[in-house]
């Protein structure tokens, strides 16, 4: 419908190792709640190799996938589901280019990280992938619908 945001939109955010060993995890949070969005789904965990391979499933050909690989199995990882109008454009920019030297300053990338190797966050680059990794990362009953009193604003 025309004029009415779509406040159910979501997108999957993950704090990398690196992000969790410099203790960003909560000015990253801070920055998607100060924006307006709604945390759904939240937690901390070591992944596996055989999680990895299917959500990086795109990348096993590129020389970087084994040093990928190492990065993001180093350290527990955070990783979030964020709902809201857009989200998925939205924390793109929020997040900025994958390499940090190109990444605008305001960004997280581009105000915490300065190597590709390195760089803090991932955050779901489509509707479609934000879908599936939504569901390759969490169960359904770990997402919580909590209400908000005002649906464009708060939620
Ligand atoms: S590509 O080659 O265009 O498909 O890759 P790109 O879309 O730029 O990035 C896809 C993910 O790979 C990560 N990446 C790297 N990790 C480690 N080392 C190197 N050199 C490297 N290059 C790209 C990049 O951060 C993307 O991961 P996510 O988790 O989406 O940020």
């Amino acid at each position: 419908k025309s004029g009415v945001p779509d406040v159910r939109e979501r997108t999957l955010i993950a704090v990398k190792p690196d992000g969790v060993q410099r203790r960003l995890v909560g000015q990253i949070i801070q920055r998607f709640e100060q924006r307006g969005f709604k945390l759904v789904g939240l937690k901390m965990l070591q992944v596996s190799d055989d999680l990895l391979s299917q959500h990086y499933c795109e990348l096993r050909t590129k020389p970087f996938y084994p040093r990928l690989l190492e990065y993001m199995t180093s350290g527990p990882v955070v990783v979030m589901v964020w709902e809201g109008h857009k989200v998925v454009q939205a924390s793109r920019t929020m997040v900025g280019h994958t390499n940090p030297l190109e990444a605008q300053a305001g960004t997280v990338r581009g105000d915490f990280s300065f190597h590709v190797s390195r760089n803090v966050v991932h955050a779901s680059d489509s509707l479609e992938g934000a879908q599936r990794e939504i569901q390759l990362w969490f169960q359904k009953k770990e997402l919580l619908n909590w209400d908000c009193f005002d649906q464009i604003l708060t939620c």
